[in-house]
């Protein structure tokens, strides 16, 4: 079982990517265990906090130090991602030589009422992400239009198609970190 830390690029309780983060794991239950990492306590990024720095980001780094891999499961905003995921990006690669994200496999996945299902965010993200350590999963991609229903009360996806899809995602992760995740004892 591969301990997967979440970067959830909503804070809303109702949130549609909260749905689809908690669907995809639930599909991947024999294979993937997640942990959200509570994201939204961070404070924003300020290089003077490294002398005393706050529980929240300790805590981000502990737990992506103890994770196998990352999935961040995002909304796209005004064709960007989220300001909260560049944030604890941000926080995840520092202290300069402490890079916590260094080959770490990714995934990233996202949900939109509209038919682009953050296509153009999750492109912006991307071109980053490299930089950063991570080894990137480049497909599948999910683009996931969310329509109302498709993903149920208990996060079961209710359109076969889409079960299918994300089920193979779940898979093809899971296969990716078995792949690459030796990368993270590379880690500088
Ligand atoms: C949006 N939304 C949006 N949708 C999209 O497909 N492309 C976009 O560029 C944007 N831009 C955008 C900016 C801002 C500031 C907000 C608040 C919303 C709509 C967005 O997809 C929708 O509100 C989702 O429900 C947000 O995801 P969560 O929070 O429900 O997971």
């Amino acid at each position: 079982m591969k301990n997967v830390a979440v970067l959830l690029g909503s804070l809303s309780e109702k949130s549609i990517n909260k749905a689809l983060a908690k669907a995809i794991e639930k599909l991947a239950q024999e294979r993937l265990k997640f942990d959200f990492l509570d994201i939204g306590s961070l404070p924003f990024y300020n290089n003077d906090l490294w002398d005393n720095p706050p529980a929240s980001v300790t805590d981000l780094k502990t737990r992506v130090a103890a994770a196998d891999a990352v999935l961040i499961v995002m909304p796209e905003f005004n064709r960007s991602f989220p300001a909260v995921i560049k944030n604890a990006l941000d926080w995840g690669s520092r202290p300069y030589g402490q890079n916590s994200w260094t080959g770490k496999p990714l995934a990233i996945a996202g949900a939109s009422p509209g038919g682009i299902g953050t296509a153009a965010g999750q492109n912006q993200l991307r071109t980053t992400m490299p930089l950063l350590g991570f080894v990137v999963m480049g497909q599948p991609e999910v683009y996931f239009q969310f329509t109302p229903g498709i993903i149920d009360e208990h996060f079961d996806v209710t359109n076969d198609q889409s079960r299918d899809f994300l089920a193979g995602f779940a898979d093809k992760f899971a296969d990716w970190i078995d792949r690459h995740g030796e990368h993270r004892t590379l880690s500088v």
